[in-house]
């Protein structure tokens, strides 16, 4: 078959990450895709910015639009960030255009999602997401394929690396929380605004996406209730300790049958018991936890946030187009979603 083109928008942390992978990786995914997958064009802000990535093989871009616009590109990656601006103008043209769409932008997932999934099928396009939710974790695909025949009574976890690499160097060098900041954002696990991560805003916009994958209703960032860790001190990780705990920032989706099977969405931190699977997950490792009524409880654990296991899910995303494999954005195709409930964030 003839290679895939792709166009990656955004060269930062994942946009590097996708350009190693695919040049390390490249035998390999052409095997496994069933065809070669070739990197042609490229954009981001600045050209002369040095990416400690050889990029001279690749056609530079200036305007973003001109990636679109172009007829040698079947998939855009969006690597980008941001709910609207830039991304989401790239996102809509791409789209529009009739071509695939991948991106890691769960901010722009978690209020658009449904908009674009519904330009996705009226152009019969791809629109994927892996990376959006717990970075390396394939866990879209797990819920959305893997678990789609179960009633889902609850989805939780940790959902934010930069949160839960704070906290344990809070807990384990005694690390004050502006240092361990610091060294997330090094790291390149932190958002372009980290407040988005430590005031637990990144963990909704995932919550939201998994809840609505899980429970088949409509995506709505407005109905999570969301506190991050920003007030923690130091005093409360040892509180927690000599109480037999650990605070862990806790996304958690669940159905309350006592109120009508209302939907209750909420991130907070947690004292999570020192001996539950969730305490032991260090660094920037998310894990998800979903509870089926047939397959009973699955655990996902791996790495949230970071370079590596971003573009990992990304390029399993692109695979995935390659080999013509794909369906609804969500859990259900767009018009049957439209008749779906809503989030209550009145549940409790
Ligand atoms: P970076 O800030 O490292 O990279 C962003 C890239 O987008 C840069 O190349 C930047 O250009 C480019 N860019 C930003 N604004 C504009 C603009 N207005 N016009 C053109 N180009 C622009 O971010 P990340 O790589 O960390 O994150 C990218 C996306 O992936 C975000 O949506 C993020 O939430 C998501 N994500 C990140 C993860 C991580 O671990 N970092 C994990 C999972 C998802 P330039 O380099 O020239 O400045
Ligand atoms: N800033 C995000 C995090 C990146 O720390 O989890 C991965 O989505």
């Amino acid at each position: 078959r003839p290679p895939l083109r792709v166009a990656l928008a955004g060269i930062g942390v994942v946009g590097g990450g996708v350009v190693r992978l695919l040049e390390a990786n490249r035998e390999l995914i052409a095997r496994r895709a069933g065809r070669p997958i070739e990197i042609v064009a490229l954009s981001a802000r600045d050209r002369h910015k040095d990416r400690g990535v050889d990029l001279s093989a690749y056609r530079w871009e200036d305007d973003m639009g001109a990636l679109v616009a172009a007829d040698d590109i079947d998939v855009v990656v969006e690597m980008v960030g941001g709910a609207d601006g830039p991304a989401l103008t790239l996102a809509r043209q791409a789209l529009g255009a009739g071509k695939a769409l991948v991106t890691a932008n769960k901010a722009m997932i978690a209020h658009h999602g449904i908009d674009l999934a519904r330009l996705a099928e009226e152009k019969d396009t791809p629109l994927k997401y892996e990376a959006a939710v717990a970075g390396g974790i394939p866990v879209i695909k797990a819920i959305r394929e893997g678990a789609s025949a179960n009633e889902i009574a609850r989805v939780y976890g940790i959902l934010n690396g930069t949160c839960n690499y704070i906290l344990t160097l809070m807990e384990r060098e005694g690390a004050s929380f502006a240092d361990a900041l610091a060294a997330a954002q090094a790291e390149g696990y932190a958002e372009a605004d980290p407040t988005f991560d430590v005031d637990g805003v990144d963990a909704a916009h995932k919550l939201s996406i998994l809840a609505a994958l899980c429970f088949g209703t409509r995506l709505d960032i407005g109905a999570v209730a969301a506190t991050g860790i920003r007030d923690l001190i130091a005093a409360d990780i040892r509180e927690a300790e000599a109480l037999g705990h650990r605070v862990r920032l806790i996304g958690m989706a669940e159905r309350d049958p006592a109120k009508g099977g209302a939907l209750y969405q909420h991130v907070q931190p947690c004292l999570v018991p020192a001996d539950h699977p969730l305490a032991y997950v260090p660094g920037a490792l998310n894990a998800v936890v979903a509870e089926g009524n047939f397959v009973g409880r699955l655990f996902f654990e791996g790495a949230g946030a970071g370079a590596g296991p971003t573009a990992s899910a990304i390029v399993a995303d692109i695979i995935d187009i390659a080999r013509d494999e794909y369906g609804p954005a969500f859990a259900m195709p767009v018009s049957a979603l439209d008749e779906a409930p809503v989030a209550d964030p009145g549940a409790r």
